[in-house]
């Protein structure tokens, strides 16, 4: 909460959250912290999915009767009158395209929901989406590791005047510059492989060399990441993973910040697949 708030006082206003963290305690901790600060000056964003069992267990479940009811629950949890961008969080495959567009608008003309968005769709789904409806944001995953969607998702949102905000810019921290390759972990990353042994000893040490054009701008390493992740013309705001007031006050140091094209482009082949490429004589990609 204090680094929320601490964001808000550098120039952040834009908080996004989904109901399945914590079923609906994020939700609820970003309530309790918007309360204290001006609301028509916020941009609240949350995303519905999952039908929650008692048990823990979940399913998707984006049928018309269920986003209206997790929908007043979010409104509840948040504390707000209305969502400003509210996210289908992933792709049902169960529930017809026109059932979702119908009850998003109905949302809509009710006042609960002031936009709504696409989170984790390709750009096949999110072109067919938006013929029953104008989803108007899009959150995919990006990174410069892998800097996904930019042969066919961002050049659409581009060229459709879609919003992008993009999430994990840090690739969940690898690109942070804080680790070494030796750490080990006690949350979700203890079972990702891109955490541990080689591949991220690897990693790190890539992250690492990026040090003296992160010098040379007067910048750390995550606010050099940061800074040419942002410099993406299909990327509106990327959505970095806070806790902290002095991560928030890194991020904030990155804004407005540019580097030249050929930084970018160093620091995006340092960490990442490279500079786009030709395809080979085969026809796929090297
Ligand atoms: N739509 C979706 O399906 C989806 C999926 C994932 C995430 N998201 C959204 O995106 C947000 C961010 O995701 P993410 O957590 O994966 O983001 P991220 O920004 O890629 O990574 C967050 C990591 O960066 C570290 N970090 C943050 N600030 C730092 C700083 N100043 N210096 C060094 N390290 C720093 C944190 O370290 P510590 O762990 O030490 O604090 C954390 O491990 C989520 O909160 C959520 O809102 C959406």
């Amino acid at each position: 909460m204090a680094a929320m708030k601490i964001a808000f006082d550098r120039g952040i206003n834009f908080f996004d959250t989904p109901e399945a963290y914590g079923d609906g305690y994020a939700e609820a901790v970003l309530g309790e912290t918007i309360r204290e600060l001006p609301r028509d000056e916020l941009v609240i964003a949350t995303k519905v999915f999952n039908h929650f069992n008692p048990d823990g267990s979940r399913y998707p479940d984006l049928s018309p009767e269920h986003i209206a009811a997790r929908c007043d629950l979010s409104l509840k949890r948040l504390g707000v009158d209305a969502i400003d961008l509210y996210f289908l969080h992933l792709f049902d495959p169960l529930t017809p395209f026109a059932d979702i567009a119908g009850v998003l608008e109905k949302l809509k003309a009710q006042g609960k929901i002031r936009s709504f968005g696409l989170s984790n769709h390709s750009v096949e789904q999110c072109r067919a989406q938006r013929r029953y409806a104008p989803y108007s944001v899009v959150q995919p995953a990006y990174s410069l590791v892998n800097p996904a969607g930019e042969t066919d998702l961002l050049p659409y949102c581009q060229s459709e005047n879609i919003g992008v905000t993009i999430h994990s810019p840090m690739r969940k921290g690898r690109l942070t510059g804080k680790y070494v390759g030796e750490e080990s972990f006690a949350d979700f990353r203890n079972n990702d492989p891109d955490f541990k042994g080689e591949r991220f000893r690897e990693m790190c040490a890539k992250v690492q060399s990026l040090r003296p054009i992160a010098d040379r701008y007067g910048v750390s390493i995550y606010q050099l990441v940061l800074a040419a992740t942002l410099m993406h013309p299909s990327i509106d705001v990327a959505i970095c993973g806070i806790k902290t007031p002095s991560q928030i006050e890194e991020a904030v140091g990155a804004m407005g910040k540019r580097l030249s094209r050929q930084d970018y482009f160093a620091v995006r082949n340092t960490v990442g697949p490279g500079s786009p490429k030709p395809p080979d004589a085969s026809g796929t990609r090297k």
